[in-house]
């Protein structure tokens, strides 16, 4: 068993977290995870308050294990304020903040005695989390599936390392196996967070529907080079991220007609009466979807039950570090 001060704080088996990934990963999805002994998310965004009411009402019945729910704290987000007000509200064992500014309401967070976990996308948000008492601070990096900042993985995790004092440090972007895990331990941090990998899984997005299936097939499919990082995502949405943040997804026909045509793609999108009715329109088959997803594509070969993702992450990982010392080469006795 791999113990770290991630943990022995959130009082999981795993230092995985599985990430929230918007009203498409519910209690299905996390649930399995946290009884795997991972902490398992709920997502919000793209729910209503009453919906998430209910969700939230379901996760409580389905585990007795910790888990999480992912708010996104910027002003646009849909519902944003009452989703944090009624998340709070249910107490859960852990909160999930990303995106925008996390501080207020990490402090409501803390102000209710709810543990935070906070990701954060670059070093002066970092910088500014640290001090404001979070449980955890996840590193997001650039190649990470869906909404992620400029900084890439390896020197950005670094960096909040060694700042980091004893807030435990996640790793996100780029993780999707045993491997990722262990150099993520390896370095100093206490867990990793994956989306990517639990989206390629049985339990992803509820009820199975061809286009769903398609997506995950993709995912599978992907060697990790195909991916687009671009705002091109969130003008076809019609949504306001945070300055610097862009949605990373899977290459296909829409990605392919878009790039590079930002202004175009925003006439379009504008013309429309209702809001998502374009991306509505657009969004139902497998060459046009958003199929948010990183570059740990390249290392989902198989959709598999949530609970095996968690297994076999963490056992790999366990093998990889207890043979690292064979990685070094022996020191000669008279040295
Ligand atoms: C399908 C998908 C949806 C996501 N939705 C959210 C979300 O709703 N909220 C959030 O904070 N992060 C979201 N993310 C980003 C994750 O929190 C995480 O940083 C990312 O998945 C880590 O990189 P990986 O995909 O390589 O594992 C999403 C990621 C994916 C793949």
């Amino acid at each position: 068993m791999l113990k770290t001060a991630l943990t022995a704080r959130l009082a999981i088996d795993h230092p995985i977290i599985q990430a929230g990934m918007a009203a498409d990963c519910g209690v299905e999805l996390a649930a399995a995870v946290s009884n795997a002994g991972a902490l398992g998310t709920v997502g919000t965004i793209g729910r209503t308050p009453d919906g998430l009411e209910q969700e939230l009402a379901r996760m409580k019945a389905a585990t007795g294990r910790p888990w999480s729910v992912n708010i996104v704290t910027f002003d646009w987000a849909p519902f944003a304020g009452s989703l944090l007000d009624l998340t709070i509200a249910a107490q859960p064992p852990s909160i999930t903040l990303s995106f925008g500014d996390p501080l207020p309401a990490l402090e409501r967070c803390l102000a209710a005695g709810i543990p935070a976990i906070v990701q954060v996308q670059d070093f002066a948000a970092a910088s500014a989390v640290l001090t404001a008492g979070p449980a955890a601070i996840v590193v997001q990096g650039n190649e990470a599936g869906g909404h992620t900042g400029r900084r890439g993985t390896l020197s950005f995790a670094a960096q909040v390392l060694d700042q980091a004092g004893d807030v435990p440090v996640v790793v996100a972007g780029g993780v999707a196996t045993g491997r990722g895990l262990a150099a993520a331990l390896a370095m100093g941090a206490s867990g990793v967070l994956m989306g990517t990998r639990f989206k390629a899984t049985h339990e992803f997005g509820g009820p199975s529907t061809g286009l769903l299936e398609e997506q995950r097939s993709s995912i599978v499919q992907s060697n990790g080079d195909n991916t687009v990082w671009d705002e091109i995502t969130d003008i076809a949405l019609g949504m306001q991220w945070p300055r610097a943040i862009a949605g990373r997804v899977l290459a296909n026909r829409f990605t392919e007609k878009w790039l590079g045509q930002q202004e175009a793609l925003r006439k379009e999108v504008a013309a429309q009466e209702q809001m998502f009715a374009w991306t509505a329109a657009n969004n139902s088959s497998p060459e046009t979807v958003l199929n948010w997803a990183g570059e740990s594509s390249g290392l989902v070969h198989q959709v598999l039950p949530a609970a095996d993702v968690v297994a076999r992450t963490a056992a790999e990982a366990e093998q990889l570090l207890r043979d690292a010392s064979r990685v070094l080469e022996p020191v000669p006795a008279s040295s």
